[in-house]
Parts: C-alpha cells; sequence; structure tokens
C-alpha cells in the first residue's frame, strides 16, 4: 500500500494569510488528508513558513525590523491561523531551521558536483544611493513579456512570466525610487535544460494531472528551458556553500521547496526517530502530493523535480501538484494594503469556522478562478444551517422529547422508501470518495450534500411528527433511519466540516472522542442509543441586513487607488 506524503505550498513569513491563500493551497490539503486518514491509509501532511526572500526583507526593513525578529512573529501569526481553521499538518515547521540550511547547501553542491550548477557574470541592476544590488523585488518596471507596468523584478504578477530582474523595462529602486545603473556580478546558474528530457517524460506519463497545471508545465519545456540564476547579493538567505561565493546567498526559490525535506527531517527528530524522513522522501513507495496555488507551477513542476532528479540521494519526486486557480475576494484581489480583505477575527467571531470551510470548498478555485462575495456565503451558510444543521435539530430534539433521549428501535417492517435511503449509502460513500481522491472538493460536497437533501426529503415526506399519534413503531422507525442517514452525511461531510462533523456524531450518541470516522456508512447498532446531551445549534442563519453591513464595511476599507 502506498504512503502519502502531502505538502501545502509554504507560506512566506510576511505578514497575515487571506482567504484566498486558504481556498488555493491549504483547504484542498487539509480536506485529502483528512479524507486520506478516514480510508486509514498512511499519511504525514506537511508544512511551515517560507522566511528568506526579498518580499520579506523589503518589509521588515519598512517596518524597521530586524529580518529574525519579523519572521518569528509572521510564523507565529500564520501557524495560529492555521490552528484556528483546523487546517491539521502534522508539523509546522520554517525554513530558519539549521537543518534547513545544511540540506539546502548540500541539494546545491550535489548540484555544482556534477556541473548542474555554474557561476556566470551577469548584467543586475546596482542602485547607487541605496549601494546596492537590486536582487528581485528590489527593482521594479515594466514587464518585457507582456507590458504590464509597475510589475515586480522577479515575476511579473499579471501574466506570471518567471523574470529576470535585469531584463526589467524601465527599472526603479523600490527602495529610494531612483533609476539603477548596471553593473556586473557572478551568480550562479542552474542548468535546468539538461534535465528537460526526463522532466518531459515524467510529465508526460501523468494521466490523471489537472489540466491547467500539465499544460502548463510542458508548455515551458516546450518553450525552452534557460539558465536560471539561483543565487543573490543579499545578506538574508542560506549562505552559498563556495569559498568564491563568499557574501552571497540561494535564491529563495531554491531553498524553499527544499523546507518539504528539511520540515519532515524536523518531524522525525521530533518524534524521536530522527531517520523516519528516510520513509517517506527516500521510500518509492511514497506518493508525494504537493498543493499549491497556480503561480507556483513552475517551480513545482520543472525546478524542483529537477533539483530532486539531480542528486546523489534517490528522492523521490512529485506523484501529483494539484495546483489550484486563484480566489478573489468581491471580484479584486485580497489586498490588507489595499484595503481590501476581511477581519477574520472578526469574522470567526460571528460565523465560525467551518461555514467558512464549507464555503469555500464548495465554491474552490479547482478549474477556474473563483471568489468570496458576501452574498455567496450567505447563501451557503444558510443552506448548512437548513439542510444539515435543521435536520439534525428537528430528528434528534423530535427524538428527545418522545423516545426518551434515544434513537428508537426498528419496529416495523422496513418500506421502499426507507430501503431506498438505506441503500444509497454505499453508492454515496463510492462517488464521494472518488471526488475527493481526485481533488475535487467541489464535486464532493456537491455529492455529499446530495444525500443531505436526499435525508431531508424522506423525514418530509415520511413527517414522523404525524406518525406519533398514529403509528409509534412506524414513527420509530423513520427516524431511525433517518439518524443513520444523518450520520452518513456527517462521516462523508468530516473532511470539511470536521468539527461540525464530530458535534453531530456526538449528538447522535456515538462518542467519536475527537477521531476521524471511518470513511463507509455506519454499520453500528443504533437501536435505543442514547442520544448526545449537546442540544446547540450547530448553525445560525444569516439574514440580509447582516450581509448588507458587510459589504458595506468591505466597501468602506477601501483605500483610494
Ligand atoms: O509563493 C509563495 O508564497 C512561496 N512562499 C511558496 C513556496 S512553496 C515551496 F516551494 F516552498
Ligand atoms: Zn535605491
Amino acid at each position: 500500500m502506498a504512503k502519502h506524503l502531502i505538502t501545502s505550498a509554504l507560506p512566506y513569513a510576511n505578514g497575515p494569510i487571506h482567504f484566498g491563500h486558504i481556498a488555493g493551497a491549504y483547504l484542498p490539503a487539509d480536506i485529502y488528508n483528512r479524507f486520506l486518514r478516514q480510508k486509514g491509509e498512511e499519511v504525514i501532511y506537511i508544512c511551515g513558513t517560507d522566511e528568506y526572500g526579498v518580499a520579506i526583507t523589503i518589509n521588515a526593513e519598512k517596518a524597521g525590523v530586524p529580518y529574525k525578529e519579523y519572521v518569528d512573529k509572521n510564523h507565529a501569526l500564520i501557524k495560529a491561523f492555521f490552528d484556528k481553521l483546523n487546517i491539521r499538518f502534522d508539523h509546522f515547521s520554517r525554513t530558519t531551521i539549521p537543518e534547513h540550511a545544511a540540506l539546502a547547501q548540500e541539494f546545491f553542491l550535489a548540484l555544482h558536483e556534477k556541473g548542474h550548477i555554474k557561476p556566470a557574470v551577469e548584467a543586475q541592476f546596482f542602485c547607487v544611493t541605496c549601494n546596492r544590488f537590486l536582487a528581485d523585488r528590489y527593482v521594479s518596471g515594466t514587464c518585457p513579456k507582456c507590458g504590464a507596468a509597475n510589475v515586480r523584478g522577479d515575476e511579473c504578477t499579471k501574466c506570471g512570466e518567471w523574470l529576470d530582474p535585469s531584463k526589467i523595462v524601465n527599472p526603479s529602486c523600490k527602495v529610494c525610487g531612483k533609476t539603477p545603473e548596471i553593473r556586473q556580478t557572478t551568480q550562479y546558474f542552474l542548468d535546468l535544460k539538461a534535465f528537460a528530457p526526463r522532466l518531459k517524460e515524467w510529465l508526460e506519463s501523468k494521466k490523471d494531472w489537472k489540466p491547467n497545471v500539465k499544460n502548463k508545465a510542458l508548455s515551458l519545456i516546450e518553450e525552452g528551458l534557460v539558465e536560471r540564476a539561483i543565487t543573490r547579493d543579499i545578506s538574508w538567505g542560506v549562505p552559498v556553500p563556495l569559498e568564491e561565493a563568499k557574501g552571497k546567498v540561494l535564491y529563495v526559490w531554491f531553498d524553499a521547496p527544499i523546507g518539504y525535506i528539511s520540515a519532515t527531517m524536523e518531524w522525525a527528530k521530533l518524534a524521536g526517530k530522527p531517520e523516519a524522513w528516510k520513509d517517506w522522501w527516500l521510500d518509492k513507495d511514497t506518493k508525494l502530493v504537493h498543493f499549491i496555488g497556480k503561480d507556483n507551477i513552475i517551480f513545482h513542476t520543472i525546478v524542483w523535480p529537477a533539483m530532486l532528479m539531480g542528486q546523489d540521494k534517490q528522492y523521490i519526486i512529485p506523484d501529483n501538484v494539484p495546483g489550484n486557480e486563484f480566489y478573489n475576494l468581491e471580484g479584486r484581489q485580497f489586498s490588507k494594503s489595499d484595503g481590501w480583505y476581511i477581519d477574520t477575527e472578526d469574522f470567526f467571531s460571528k460565523y465560525g469556522v467551518d461555514a467558512l470551510r464549507y464555503a469555500i470548498a464548495s465554491n474552490g478555485p479547482e478549474t477556474s478562478d473563483s471568489q468570496f462575495t458576501w452574498e455567496d456565503f450567505q447563501g451557503r451558510n444558510n443552506e448548512l444551517a437548513d439542510s444539515l444543521g435543521n435536520l439534525v435539530n428537528r430528528c434528534f430534539s423530535f427524538m428527545k422529547k418522545n423516545f426518551e433521549g434515544k434513537i428508537p428501535a426498528i419496529a416495523s417492517e422496513l418500506t421502499a422508501e426507507d430501503k431506498a435511503l438505506l441503500d444509497s449509502f454505499a453508492p454515496a460513500f463510492d462517488e464521494v470518495g472518488k471526488s475527493y481522491s481526485a481533488y475535487r472538493v467541489r464535486q464532493a460536497v456537491s455529492q455529499a450534500m446530495a444525500l443531505g437533501h436526499a435525508a431531508n426529503k424522506y423525514v418530509n415526506d415520511t413527517a414522523p411528527w404525524k406518525l406519533r399519534k398514529t403509528d409509534l413503531a412506524r414513527c420509530g422507525t423513520v427516524l431511525n433511519v433517518a439518524s443513520r442517514a444523518i450520520i452518513s452525511v456527517a462521516i462523508l461531510m468530516y473532511p470539511v466540516i470536521p468539527d461540525t462533523a464530530l458535534k453531530i456524531l456526538e449528538k447522535a450518541g456515538l462518542k467519536p472522542d475527537g477521531k476521524a470516522p471511518e470513511f463507509k456508512p455506519f454499520a453500528g447498532d443504533l437501536n435505543n442509543m442514547p442520544l448526545g446531551a449537546d442540544d446547540t445549534l450547530l448553525f445560525a442563519k444569516i439574514m440580509d441586513d447582516q450581509i448588507k453591513l458587510e459589504v458595506e464595511k468591505l466597501k468602506a476599507s477601501e483605500k483610494p487607488a
């Protein structure tokens, strides 16, 4: 049986992350991880903060805070946010741990020894006023590929092109605004071309990848892979491990993915089995799956696999890279600095975590960009309140009142209606399971909720509140069947709304004890099982005037362009 090593893109320790990030790389991975555990698979889920790079140094300098202090604070902030959202990593590490630098240097040296990394003198912008080379985002200007203005030096935010910072048109220094001059400096280049045939063969063998990811990677190879500078003249980063390269550090995109391995090493060490990381990274039975946003495709499908292929150790390469599109907020990118954001603390205090997880999961950017709108959120929340919350509440409180707080026993012969609902569980588990396995969370949610709708219809049609007066035995049978359906929906939805699912199981009297329920229709005996004590409602409906206020608040916080 395969083992599964799941990762989510390491977020930059550069300020809070938002729902857009969650929708792209974290919630889909958390759902996949939880589902695999329900299936009894062996799996670890690894992540951590990406703590080097110019995006971070610029902001730390702006804030007047030492780099380490800056990333320490953001690491803690991001970790707390994931905890709040119930994103359950096995380990959440950081790229500033010593093991990480050592491993990144080992990667560099292995590639260097084989001749895949070579030095070359290159032209780079140098700011005379600031007295430094302008690496990556220290320079901004016009994209040489698509012509968009004000893009950053390393990556065009408009066309997504990975840029050579010296090629930017109309350059200016990000710090002082002056026009930089060109100077020569030696950098080290990774020869990606040498890996092109192997990369192509590997990519072409992937039949079940998302077409957007596979096609993007293959078209990059088709266009021709060029040598990329993987070192920088800045002080914050992993030192280049060569005597002649003193003062240079590794480019953040070279060291970052190595963080997946160093984080696993740290996880193993903390578990008291320091060699255990090898059972994952050096074992061909491991299925490595990287969850990322579409802006990270090139690094995870070209650069990183090439880096792995060029090592002496027999590292595994990714089995799949489910890349998602972008998730916006009411038609624009989430941006705290532009005032276009949601105050997450306020959000969770009002609406809870599972309503958000459900809203994102059922409308995630799986194949095209999607967005959070307050109106959509209201609809999704109220759907949960109506289809799931209300179903649970009316059945369970009815049993509490009329059946001494127990799920009544099946006391009459099953009708065709009962059998039809009971017989629909197994195929529902089958199809929802297939959807989760194929990273189709939207589809999984709608299939799981279809069972919820069927259960609602069953309860409406059989009307146990009427049967109570006319046929108590039949009334008990109906509630027993309905309870079994509710339990099945909770198990199917556990990956998406884990807290709510466990609460439902507790309400039903099953005592899940915080553990993931097995992914199969519940087969235990429900006859006369005492219901749990908890009577609280699962979801509150959100009214129109509340949503109006939220939209007004968002518009009021928007800063003028
Ligand atoms: O785009 C980003 O936010 C990067 N910090 C992702 C890094 S993913 C991995 F390679 F570490
Ligand atoms: Zn300057």
